[in-house]
Protein backbone atom coordinates (compact mmCIF):
# COMPACT_ATOMS: atom_id res chain seq x y z
CA UNK A 1 0.00 0.00 0.00
CA UNK A 2 1.49 3.71 -0.94
CA UNK A 3 -0.17 6.89 1.15
CA UNK A 4 1.49 10.13 1.60
CA UNK A 5 1.73 10.28 5.00
CA UNK A 6 1.59 6.96 7.27
CA UNK A 7 0.27 8.19 10.89
CA UNK A 8 1.46 5.49 13.40
CA UNK A 9 -1.52 5.33 16.15
CA UNK A 10 -5.38 6.44 16.89
CA UNK A 11 -5.18 7.97 19.90
CA UNK A 12 -6.06 12.06 20.03
CA UNK A 13 -2.84 13.19 18.40
CA UNK A 14 -3.15 10.32 15.02
CA UNK A 15 -6.76 10.86 14.87
CA UNK A 16 -7.11 14.61 14.50
CA UNK A 17 -3.75 14.68 12.64
CA UNK A 18 -5.39 12.52 9.74
CA UNK A 19 -8.60 14.92 9.93
CA UNK A 20 -6.40 17.84 9.56
CA UNK A 21 -4.49 16.18 6.58
CA UNK A 22 -7.94 15.65 5.10
CA UNK A 23 -9.18 18.84 5.12
CA UNK A 24 -6.17 19.87 3.24
CA UNK A 25 -6.58 17.26 0.73
CA UNK A 26 -3.63 15.15 2.24
CA UNK A 27 -4.14 11.35 2.00
CA UNK A 28 -3.17 9.37 5.42
CA UNK A 29 -2.99 5.82 7.02
CA UNK A 30 -3.27 5.28 10.40
CA UNK A 31 -1.76 2.32 12.47
CA UNK A 32 -3.15 1.50 15.70
CA UNK A 33 -2.28 -1.49 17.28
CA UNK A 34 -4.92 -1.84 19.66
CA UNK A 35 -8.88 -2.33 18.63
CA UNK A 36 -10.89 1.10 18.62
CA UNK A 37 -13.08 -0.12 21.06
CA UNK A 38 -9.59 -0.64 23.26
CA UNK A 39 -9.02 2.78 22.91
CA UNK A 40 -11.66 4.14 23.59
CA UNK A 41 -12.02 2.55 26.91
CA UNK A 42 -9.07 3.99 27.85
CA UNK A 43 -10.31 6.90 30.58
CA UNK A 44 -7.76 9.81 30.34
CA UNK A 45 -7.47 13.75 29.83
CA UNK A 46 -11.34 15.96 30.65
CA UNK A 47 -10.18 19.58 30.09
CA UNK A 48 -10.21 21.34 26.85
CA UNK A 49 -8.38 24.62 26.32
CA UNK A 50 -10.05 27.29 24.21
CA UNK A 51 -7.42 27.05 21.61
CA UNK A 52 -8.14 22.85 21.15
CA UNK A 53 -11.91 23.55 21.13
CA UNK A 54 -11.88 26.19 18.31
CA UNK A 55 -9.61 23.83 16.22
CA UNK A 56 -12.21 21.26 17.19
CA UNK A 57 -14.99 23.25 15.85
CA UNK A 58 -12.91 24.06 12.55
CA UNK A 59 -12.33 20.97 11.51
CA UNK A 60 -16.10 20.12 11.67
CA UNK A 61 -15.62 17.63 14.51
CA UNK A 62 -17.18 20.10 17.66
CA UNK A 63 -20.99 19.74 17.39
CA UNK A 64 -21.24 16.68 20.37
CA UNK A 65 -18.94 18.74 22.31
CA UNK A 66 -20.48 21.86 22.11
CA UNK A 67 -23.61 20.38 22.76
CA UNK A 68 -22.72 18.05 25.60
CA UNK A 69 -19.42 19.55 27.07
CA UNK A 70 -19.44 21.80 29.78
CA UNK A 71 -17.89 25.30 29.29
CA UNK A 72 -16.29 26.10 32.44
CA UNK A 73 -15.18 30.15 33.53
CA UNK A 74 -13.05 29.27 36.33
CA UNK A 75 -11.48 26.87 38.56
CA UNK A 76 -10.72 26.60 42.59
CA UNK A 77 -7.07 25.96 44.20
CA UNK A 78 -7.76 24.92 47.81
CA UNK A 79 -4.36 24.92 49.92
CA UNK A 80 -4.72 23.25 53.38
CA UNK A 81 -8.25 24.10 53.31
CA UNK A 82 -7.61 27.99 52.25
CA UNK A 83 -9.76 27.88 49.26
CA UNK A 84 -8.74 30.38 45.63
CA UNK A 85 -10.97 31.10 42.90
CA UNK A 86 -8.81 31.47 39.50
CA UNK A 87 -11.98 33.12 37.42
CA UNK A 88 -10.48 33.19 33.68
CA UNK A 89 -14.00 35.01 32.30
CA UNK A 90 -13.10 38.33 34.66
CA UNK A 91 -9.45 37.32 34.27
CA UNK A 92 -9.26 36.83 30.47
CA UNK A 93 -12.73 36.88 29.11
CA UNK A 94 -11.66 33.13 28.71
CA UNK A 95 -13.25 29.48 29.27
CA UNK A 96 -12.01 26.14 29.05
CA UNK A 97 -14.33 23.12 28.15
CA UNK A 98 -14.84 19.47 30.13
CA UNK A 99 -15.48 17.12 28.13
CA UNK A 100 -13.75 13.82 27.75
CA UNK A 101 -11.07 12.51 25.81
CA UNK A 102 -12.78 9.47 25.04
CA UNK A 103 -15.47 11.92 23.81
CA UNK A 104 -13.32 13.86 21.61
CA UNK A 105 -11.46 10.44 20.01
CA UNK A 106 -15.14 8.71 19.80
CA UNK A 107 -16.15 12.24 17.49
CA UNK A 108 -12.66 11.87 15.74
CA UNK A 109 -13.40 7.85 15.02
CA UNK A 110 -16.55 8.57 13.55
CA UNK A 111 -15.71 11.57 11.25
CA UNK A 112 -13.07 9.68 9.66
CA UNK A 113 -15.34 6.19 9.31
CA UNK A 114 -18.04 8.56 7.72
CA UNK A 115 -15.13 9.96 5.68
CA UNK A 116 -13.82 6.60 4.33
CA UNK A 117 -10.21 7.42 5.70
CA UNK A 118 -8.74 4.32 6.34
CA UNK A 119 -7.75 3.29 9.61
CA UNK A 120 -6.13 0.12 10.10
CA UNK A 121 -6.73 -1.36 13.97
CA UNK A 122 -4.72 -4.51 15.71
CA UNK A 123 -2.07 -3.90 13.32
CA UNK A 124 0.85 -5.62 15.03
CA UNK A 125 4.81 -5.51 14.97
CA UNK A 126 4.97 -2.04 13.26
CA UNK A 127 8.30 -1.29 12.59
CA UNK A 128 9.92 1.97 10.87
CA UNK A 129 12.44 2.01 8.05
CA UNK A 130 14.49 4.32 5.89
CA UNK A 131 13.69 7.21 8.14
CA UNK A 132 16.92 8.51 6.96
CA UNK A 133 16.32 8.42 3.38
CA UNK A 134 13.83 9.84 0.65
CA UNK A 135 11.58 6.62 0.71
CA UNK A 136 10.26 5.59 4.02
CA UNK A 137 8.44 2.61 4.56
CA UNK A 138 6.45 0.84 7.77
CA UNK A 139 5.62 -2.66 7.90
CA UNK A 140 3.36 -4.34 10.11
CA UNK A 141 1.37 -7.68 10.41
CA UNK A 142 -2.05 -7.91 10.73
CA UNK A 143 -4.39 -10.86 10.67
CA UNK A 144 -1.39 -13.19 10.53
CA UNK A 145 -0.18 -11.38 7.34
CA UNK A 146 3.03 -9.15 6.87
CA UNK A 147 2.18 -6.07 5.39
CA UNK A 148 4.09 -2.75 3.78
CA UNK A 149 2.97 0.83 4.02
CA UNK A 150 5.09 3.38 1.42
CA UNK A 151 4.82 6.92 2.28
CA UNK A 152 6.49 10.31 1.60
CA UNK A 153 6.44 11.18 5.71
CA UNK A 154 5.77 8.90 8.93
CA UNK A 155 3.94 11.06 11.99
CA UNK A 156 4.85 9.25 15.33
CA UNK A 157 1.69 9.24 17.50
CA UNK A 158 1.98 6.72 19.33
CA UNK A 159 2.46 7.78 22.76
CA UNK A 160 5.06 7.40 25.01
CA UNK A 161 5.56 3.31 24.94
CA UNK A 162 5.12 3.70 21.22
CA UNK A 163 7.95 2.50 18.35
CA UNK A 164 8.18 5.73 16.97
CA UNK A 165 10.62 7.63 19.46
CA UNK A 166 12.40 4.33 19.97
CA UNK A 167 12.90 3.65 16.52
CA UNK A 168 15.79 7.28 16.37
CA UNK A 169 19.00 6.11 17.05
CA UNK A 170 19.98 7.04 20.63
CA UNK A 171 22.61 9.19 19.76
CA UNK A 172 20.05 11.79 17.34
CA UNK A 173 18.19 12.46 20.57
CA UNK A 174 18.40 14.37 23.96
CA UNK A 175 16.16 13.11 26.32
CA UNK A 176 15.01 15.50 29.39
CA UNK A 177 13.55 13.47 32.52
CA UNK A 178 11.80 14.12 36.05
CA UNK A 179 9.94 11.01 37.63
CA UNK A 180 7.71 11.99 40.70
CA UNK A 181 7.65 9.51 43.58
CA UNK A 182 4.14 9.42 43.33
CA UNK A 183 1.09 8.49 41.50
CA UNK A 184 -2.63 9.21 40.89
CA UNK A 185 -5.36 7.02 41.91
CA UNK A 186 -8.30 7.77 39.75
CA UNK A 187 -12.35 6.90 40.12
CA UNK A 188 -15.09 7.53 37.45
CA UNK A 189 -18.46 6.94 39.04
CA UNK A 190 -22.24 7.61 37.83
CA UNK A 191 -22.80 10.28 40.52
CA UNK A 192 -23.31 14.43 40.25
CA UNK A 193 -19.60 16.22 40.40
CA UNK A 194 -19.51 17.44 44.41
CA UNK A 195 -19.10 21.40 42.74
CA UNK A 196 -19.39 23.24 39.98
CA UNK A 197 -16.19 23.81 38.95
CA UNK A 198 -12.88 21.46 39.31
CA UNK A 199 -10.87 21.54 42.54
CA UNK A 200 -7.34 21.14 43.09
CA UNK A 201 -6.64 20.49 46.14
CA UNK A 202 -3.39 20.53 48.51
CA UNK A 203 -3.57 18.65 51.79
CA UNK A 204 -1.20 17.48 54.37
CA UNK A 205 -1.89 13.76 53.23
CA UNK A 206 -1.85 14.70 49.31
CA UNK A 207 -2.82 16.28 46.24
CA UNK A 208 -6.73 15.43 45.47
CA UNK A 209 -8.68 16.62 42.27
CA UNK A 210 -12.35 16.43 42.12
CA UNK A 211 -13.43 16.59 38.28
CA UNK A 212 -16.42 15.73 35.91
CA UNK A 213 -17.75 14.43 32.69
CA UNK A 214 -20.98 15.54 32.74
CA UNK A 215 -23.79 16.87 34.94
CA UNK A 216 -24.24 13.43 35.91
CA UNK A 217 -20.45 11.67 36.09
CA UNK A 218 -17.78 12.77 38.26
CA UNK A 219 -14.04 11.88 37.88
CA UNK A 220 -11.53 12.00 41.37
CA UNK A 221 -8.14 11.30 41.72
CA UNK A 222 -5.79 11.62 44.89
CA UNK A 223 -2.19 10.96 45.14
CA UNK A 224 -0.69 7.77 45.71
CA UNK A 225 2.39 6.31 46.54
CA UNK A 226 4.31 5.08 43.55
CA UNK A 227 4.11 1.57 44.62
CA UNK A 228 0.34 1.37 45.30
CA UNK A 229 -1.80 -1.52 44.81
CA UNK A 230 -5.20 -0.74 42.67
CA UNK A 231 -6.88 -3.74 44.19
CA UNK A 232 -6.04 -2.67 47.50
CA UNK A 233 -7.94 0.31 46.87
CA UNK A 234 -11.90 -0.57 47.57
CA UNK A 235 -14.28 1.91 46.47
CA UNK A 236 -15.01 2.86 50.54
CA UNK A 237 -11.52 3.19 51.04
CA UNK A 238 -11.36 5.62 47.76
CA UNK A 239 -13.95 7.65 49.36
CA UNK A 240 -12.88 7.85 52.32
CA UNK A 241 -9.66 9.04 51.64
CA UNK A 242 -10.75 11.82 49.32
CA UNK A 243 -13.04 13.11 51.95
CA UNK A 244 -10.11 14.11 54.17
CA UNK A 245 -8.40 16.05 51.83
CA UNK A 246 -11.76 18.15 50.57
CA UNK A 247 -12.71 21.08 51.52
CA UNK A 248 -15.28 20.19 54.73
CA UNK A 249 -18.60 21.84 52.65
CA UNK A 250 -17.13 19.85 49.54
CA UNK A 251 -16.44 16.73 51.54
CA UNK A 252 -19.70 16.79 52.93
CA UNK A 253 -21.84 17.80 49.16
CA UNK A 254 -19.61 14.75 47.88
CA UNK A 255 -22.18 12.02 46.17
CA UNK A 256 -20.14 8.45 46.35
CA UNK A 257 -20.98 5.31 44.38
CA UNK A 258 -19.63 2.08 42.56
CA UNK A 259 -16.54 3.20 40.97
CA UNK A 260 -16.79 2.25 37.23
CA UNK A 261 -13.45 2.86 36.35
CA UNK A 262 -10.28 2.98 38.25
CA UNK A 263 -7.07 3.06 38.08
CA UNK A 264 -3.15 4.72 38.48
CA UNK A 265 -1.12 7.06 36.87
CA UNK A 266 2.39 7.73 37.05
CA UNK A 267 3.57 11.20 37.23
CA UNK A 268 6.54 11.97 34.85
CA UNK A 269 7.89 14.62 33.00
CA UNK A 270 9.78 14.16 29.69
CA UNK A 271 11.01 15.79 27.21
CA UNK A 272 13.02 14.09 23.70
CA UNK A 273 14.33 16.54 21.31
CA UNK A 274 14.40 17.18 18.26
CA UNK A 275 10.77 15.83 17.47
CA UNK A 276 12.11 14.54 14.49
CA UNK A 277 14.35 12.45 12.24
CA UNK A 278 14.79 12.58 8.98
CA UNK A 279 11.52 11.73 7.40
CA UNK A 280 9.82 10.39 10.99
CA UNK A 281 8.05 13.72 12.85
CA UNK A 282 6.82 13.10 16.38
CA UNK A 283 3.87 14.45 17.94
CA UNK A 284 2.23 14.38 21.47
CA UNK A 285 3.17 11.67 24.30
CA UNK A 286 5.70 10.15 21.67
CA UNK A 287 7.82 13.07 22.18
CA UNK A 288 6.95 14.24 25.64
CA UNK A 289 4.89 13.75 28.75
CA UNK A 290 3.59 15.99 31.59
CA UNK A 291 2.46 15.14 34.62
CA UNK A 292 -1.40 15.48 34.65
CA UNK A 293 -1.64 18.58 37.28
CA UNK A 294 -2.58 21.41 34.95
CA UNK A 295 -4.48 18.94 32.02
CA UNK A 296 -1.71 20.05 29.76
CA UNK A 297 -1.14 16.54 27.80
CA UNK A 298 -3.96 16.10 24.91
CA UNK A 299 -3.95 19.81 24.74
CA UNK A 300 -0.29 19.77 23.77
CA UNK A 301 -0.90 16.89 21.31
CA UNK A 302 -3.40 19.09 19.64
CA UNK A 303 -1.04 22.01 18.92
CA UNK A 304 1.72 19.81 18.14
CA UNK A 305 -0.49 17.83 15.10
CA UNK A 306 -1.67 21.67 14.20
CA UNK A 307 2.06 23.07 13.84
CA UNK A 308 2.63 19.47 12.11
CA UNK A 309 -0.37 20.01 10.03
CA UNK A 310 0.20 23.42 8.34
CA UNK A 311 3.61 22.22 7.97
CA UNK A 312 2.75 19.37 5.42
CA UNK A 313 0.39 21.49 4.28
CA UNK A 314 2.88 23.88 3.17
CA UNK A 315 5.25 21.04 2.30
CA UNK A 316 2.18 19.64 -0.48
CA UNK A 317 0.87 23.09 -1.70
CA UNK A 318 3.68 24.93 -2.31
CA UNK A 319 6.72 22.10 -2.79
CA UNK A 320 8.38 23.91 0.47
CA UNK A 321 10.19 22.05 3.68
CA UNK A 322 10.40 24.92 5.14
CA UNK A 323 8.07 24.66 7.58
CA UNK A 324 8.54 21.25 8.29
CA UNK A 325 12.39 22.21 8.47
CA UNK A 326 10.74 24.66 11.77
CA UNK A 327 8.05 21.92 12.79
CA UNK A 328 10.45 20.72 16.05
CA UNK A 329 11.76 23.79 17.49
CA UNK A 330 8.24 25.39 16.40
CA UNK A 331 6.52 22.75 18.91
CA UNK A 332 9.25 22.26 21.50
CA UNK A 333 8.98 26.23 22.42
CA UNK A 334 5.30 25.59 23.12
CA UNK A 335 6.17 22.37 24.79
CA UNK A 336 8.71 23.77 27.40
CA UNK A 337 6.09 25.66 28.63
CA UNK A 338 3.61 23.51 29.26
CA UNK A 339 5.96 21.26 31.16
CA UNK A 340 6.79 24.27 33.31
CA UNK A 341 3.40 24.97 34.44
CA UNK A 342 2.93 21.69 34.27
CA UNK A 343 5.72 20.80 36.89
CA UNK A 344 5.19 24.40 38.61
CA UNK A 345 1.10 22.87 39.67
CA UNK A 346 2.27 19.38 40.00
CA UNK A 347 5.46 20.82 42.72
CA UNK A 348 2.58 23.16 44.46
CA UNK A 349 -0.11 20.86 44.92
CA UNK A 350 0.95 17.99 46.23
CA UNK A 351 2.97 16.37 49.07
CA UNK A 352 6.61 15.10 48.62
CA UNK A 353 7.83 12.82 51.07
CA UNK A 354 11.36 14.11 50.70
CA UNK A 355 10.61 17.78 51.05
CA UNK A 356 12.42 19.85 53.69
CA UNK A 357 10.83 22.36 55.88
CA UNK A 358 12.41 25.03 53.40
CA UNK A 359 10.60 23.40 50.55
CA UNK A 360 7.33 22.59 52.41
CA UNK A 361 7.37 26.80 53.16
CA UNK A 362 8.24 27.29 49.68
CA UNK A 363 4.72 25.78 48.98
CA UNK A 364 2.80 28.06 51.19
CA UNK A 365 4.37 30.92 49.87
CA UNK A 366 3.14 29.80 46.12
CA UNK A 367 0.28 29.54 46.91
CA UNK A 368 -0.26 32.78 49.68
CA UNK A 369 1.23 34.52 46.68
CA UNK A 370 -1.32 33.34 43.80
CA UNK A 371 -4.59 34.01 46.42
CA UNK A 372 -2.95 37.79 47.08
CA UNK A 373 -1.54 38.48 43.50
CA UNK A 374 -4.02 39.45 40.34
CA UNK A 375 -1.25 39.07 38.44
CA UNK A 376 0.08 35.54 39.57
CA UNK A 377 -3.65 34.21 39.26
CA UNK A 378 -3.69 35.34 35.29
CA UNK A 379 -0.60 33.59 34.84
CA UNK A 380 -2.15 30.62 36.39
CA UNK A 381 -5.12 31.62 34.17
CA UNK A 382 -2.93 32.09 30.83
CA UNK A 383 -1.72 28.92 31.29
CA UNK A 384 -4.47 26.60 32.07
CA UNK A 385 -6.74 27.99 29.67
CA UNK A 386 -4.42 27.80 26.85
CA UNK A 387 -1.19 29.59 25.27
CA UNK A 388 -1.26 30.64 22.43
CA UNK A 389 -0.01 28.55 19.75
P1 LIG B 1 -2.04 8.27 23.17
O1 LIG B 1 -3.35 8.74 23.62
O2 LIG B 1 -1.18 7.51 24.10
O3 LIG B 1 -2.24 7.49 21.80
C1 LIG B 1 -1.23 6.73 21.20
C2 LIG B 1 -1.85 5.60 20.42
O4 LIG B 1 -0.82 4.87 19.76
C3 LIG B 1 -2.59 4.60 21.28
O5 LIG B 1 -3.89 4.39 20.79
C4 LIG B 1 -1.74 3.36 21.26
O6 LIG B 1 -2.49 2.16 21.37
C5 LIG B 1 -1.08 3.49 19.90
N1 LIG B 1 0.21 2.77 19.81
C6 LIG B 1 1.15 2.63 20.78
N2 LIG B 1 2.17 1.91 20.34
C7 LIG B 1 1.88 1.57 19.06
C8 LIG B 1 2.57 0.80 18.07
N3 LIG B 1 3.76 0.25 18.33
N4 LIG B 1 1.98 0.65 16.86
C9 LIG B 1 0.78 1.22 16.60
N5 LIG B 1 0.08 1.95 17.50
C10 LIG B 1 0.63 2.12 18.72
N6 LIG B 1 -3.75 14.03 30.45
C11 LIG B 1 -4.45 14.94 31.06
O7 LIG B 1 -4.43 16.11 30.64
N7 LIG B 1 -5.23 14.57 32.15
C12 LIG B 1 -5.31 13.27 32.59
O8 LIG B 1 -6.01 12.98 33.54
C13 LIG B 1 -4.53 12.30 31.98
N8 LIG B 1 -4.53 11.01 32.42
C14 LIG B 1 -3.74 10.10 31.77
C15 LIG B 1 -3.69 8.77 32.22
C16 LIG B 1 -2.85 7.82 31.60
C17 LIG B 1 -2.81 6.40 32.10
C18 LIG B 1 -2.06 8.23 30.50
C19 LIG B 1 -1.15 7.22 29.81
C20 LIG B 1 -2.13 9.55 30.05
C21 LIG B 1 -2.95 10.50 30.68
N9 LIG B 1 -3.02 11.83 30.25
C22 LIG B 1 -3.76 12.74 30.89
C23 LIG B 1 -2.30 12.32 29.14
C24 LIG B 1 -3.17 12.37 27.89
O9 LIG B 1 -4.13 11.37 27.93
C25 LIG B 1 -2.21 12.22 26.74
O10 LIG B 1 -1.37 13.36 26.73
C26 LIG B 1 -2.88 12.04 25.40
O11 LIG B 1 -3.55 10.79 25.36
C27 LIG B 1 -1.83 12.10 24.30
O12 LIG B 1 -2.38 11.69 23.10
P2 LIG B 1 -1.50 10.93 22.04
O13 LIG B 1 -2.42 10.70 20.88
O14 LIG B 1 -0.21 11.63 21.85
O15 LIG B 1 -1.09 9.53 22.71
C1 LIG C 1 -8.83 15.87 34.64
C2 LIG C 1 -7.53 15.48 34.57
C3 LIG C 1 -6.54 16.39 34.85
O1 LIG C 1 -5.25 16.04 34.79
C4 LIG C 1 -6.84 17.69 35.19
O2 LIG C 1 -5.85 18.56 35.49
C5 LIG C 1 -8.15 18.08 35.23
C6 LIG C 1 -9.15 17.17 34.95
C7 LIG C 1 -9.90 14.90 34.36
O3 LIG C 1 -9.58 13.72 34.08
O4 LIG C 1 -11.07 15.26 34.42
Amino acid sequence: MRTQVAIIGAGPAGLLLGRLLERHGIEAVILERRSGDYVLSRIRAGVLEHGTRELLNACGVGERMEAEGLPHEGTEICFDGVSHRIDFRALLGREVMVYGQTEVTRDLMAARAASGAVTIYGAEDVALHDLDGSAPRVTYRKGGASHELTCDVIAGCDGFHGVSRRSIPADKLRIFERIYPFGWLGVLVDEPPAAPELIYAHHQRGFALCSMRSATRSRYYIQCPEDTDLDAWTDDLFWDELRRRLPQAVAEALRTGPAIEKSIAPLRSFVAEPMRYGRLFLAGDAAHIVPPTGAKGLNLAVSDVQYLAMALAEHYRDQSNAALDAYSARALSRVWKAERFSWWMTTMLHRFPAFSSFERRMQVAEFDYLRGSVAASTALAENYTGLPT
